[in-house]
Parts: structure tokens; sequence; C-alpha cells
């Protein structure tokens, strides 16, 4: 079952009173069923692979795409006691969840992991490149190059290998969906991190090249920005009064983002709901890549 075949838009289009002309106030009431159709995120049995997906913003992909009724493979590297806690609480939910260890920067776990899903679950519809890690705050020039390596190699490289074997399999069968977890800072640069935000600019130009690679296919590739999200990764940072006050003012809506609130995006990006959405970032940032400084002055 592909996420084509699950409850699309065409399929609640066919019963829905037609839309109003673009630029009418009718467009307001989108929602009530009285100009438009009522969307819901269905995501019948879809096979999805979530990396990284036992802590964070991860988890709650992994949680929202299960309450969607897709089946979700939950890859880790470390902390297996989180993923067998988080499969604990799918499988109570009466969920279809695996879980799959893999260093996603490594080509030969990478394969291994994919031919895993090829036997449990027949292969994938939806891959959410989600693993990442943003090293050691360092100057560039005072930056260990292992550790800067490391970055590229999991946030962008290990992406990549992600992505070409779920594309290989979805060119195949000529439907389904890459989402790349990018963030702010594939537009925002960030002092001390230079190594994160140039793979996550790097992501999100490899979102674009491969949607291009894709499209002829049915395939869609897409990439999806979170801002300040209250995670483990930034967790120093919110609890610390002085630092999260700091932070707070980057944030045009005043406080940090809930997993859960770049799950639903997340959601809905990898469902048919999206289907016409190839080849962008979706920002879920509470403005903060508006440049905040500028609310004043200029
Ligand atoms: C980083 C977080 C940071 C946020 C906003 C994210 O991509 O992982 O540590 O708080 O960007 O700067």
């Amino acid at each position: 079952m592909s996420i084509s075949d699950c409850r699309t838009p065409s399929l609640y289009l066919r019963n829905a009173i037609p839309m109003p002309p673009p630029g009418s106030a009718g467009g307001l009431h989108y929602g009530t069923r009285r100009f438009g159709q009522f969307m819901e995120i269905a995501l019948n049995r879809a096979r999805i692979l979530v990396t990284g997906a036992n802590s964070g913003i991860g988890a709650a992909i992994a949680r929202q795409l299960a309450a969607c009724g897709a089946r979700v493979a939950v890859n880790y590297l470390v902390h297996p006691e989180a993923t067998d806690a988080l499969l604990a609480e799918l499988h109570a939910a009466g969920a279809e969840a695996i879980g799959l260890t893999a260093d996603v920067s490594d080509a030969t776990q990478v394969g291994a992991m994919f031919a895993e899903l090829d036997r449990q679950w027949g292969g994938i519809d939806a891959l959410v490149n989600n693993a990442g890690i943003d090293g050691a705050s360092a100057l560039a020039w005072e930056a260990e190059p292992a550790v800067w390596e490391r970055v590229l190699r999991v946030n962008l490289y290990g992406s990549f290998l992600c992505a070409r074997e779920a594309l290989k399999r979805m060119v195949g069968q000529r439907s389904g969906v890459v989402l790349n977890m990018t963030s702010v800072h594939e537009r925002i640069a960030w002092s001390g991190f230079s190594a994160y935000t140039a793979s996550k600019a790097g992501l999100a130009m490899l979102t674009q090249t491969l949607a291009q690679e894709a499209a002829p296919f049915g395939v869609r590739v897409l990439a999806l920005a979170p801002g300040a999200i209250r995670t483990p990764i930034n967790q120093n940072v919110w609890s610390n009064p002085e630092t999260l006050r700091d932070l707070l003012t980057k944030i045009p809506l005043g406080r940090m983002g809930e997993p859960e609130e770049v799950a639903r995006v997340a959601a809905f990006l990898v469902s048919g709901l999206a289907s016409y959405m190839t080849g962008s970032t979706v920002f879920c940032d509470g403005a903060m890549s508006d440049y905040p400084e500028f609310a004043h002055g200029g």
C-alpha cells in the first residue's frame, strides 16, 4: 500500500463542493465543509522510515505518523532503551512499528537497514531523514576537523545514503516521499556551528536536486526546517534562564516550539494532502527566519 493509495485529496475532491474562485473570501472557510473539503491525514499503513527517531523531533514524528495509521520504522544508533520504550508505547496504542539500528553515515549499515525493511514490509513509502547532530561549538579556525567532518557525515552524507536507497525503490514503484529535516540554519548563519549550517544548507540543495531528479517518477522530495524546538539537542540553552531569554528575542512568536508542532507538519508533508509540494523547504519556526531584529528600525 503506498501513500498515494491512502485517502488522497482526489478522493475527497470527488465528493467536495467545488472550491470558490481564487481570491474570494470563501477560502477563509476552508475546512468548514461549506466551500472546501474536510481534511484528515490518513496514512493507511504506509511504510515510513524515520531516522534518529528515538528522541526529540524524530520521536514526535514517529508518534504522529503512527497516530495517522502509518507503519513506522524507528531508526536509531544510540540509546536502545529509548527505542524500546518508544516501540512499547506505539505498540500499546495499536500501531505497527519496528526498531532498526544503523549508523546513517555508513553505506553498508544503511544498505542492511533497507534490506531489512524490504524483508519485513516489502519496501518503503516514505523516508524522513531526521538523524542529525550539531557538533561542538567552535569557531572555524579552532574547530577539530574530525568533529566537523562527523557533522557533515551524519547530517548530509547520511541523508544522501538513506535517500539513495529509498529513491531506488520509490522510482521503481513510481510513488513515495523523501522528507529531509533541515533547520532555520539552512538559511541563518550561526557562529560556532559552521559544520551544522553548511550541512543544513547542503541538505536544502540536495532536497531541490533530488526533487528534480525524482519528479518524473511521481516521487516528491521536501525539506522541513524547524526553528528552536524544545528537545535534548538544545537543552543546555532552554534550561538556563539567561540563554533562554536571549533565544526568545530571536523568535517573533515569543516562545520555543514543541516537537509535536513540527511532527504535525511532517505528517501533512508526507501525506497525499501535500501532493503538489516538492523541491522546497517548509519552515516551522515561529518566524525565527524572518530576521526579527528588523521588527524595529532598519
Ligand atoms: C538547532 C538548535 C537550535 C535551533 C535554533 C536547530 O537547528 O539544532 O540547537 O536551537 O536550530 O537556533
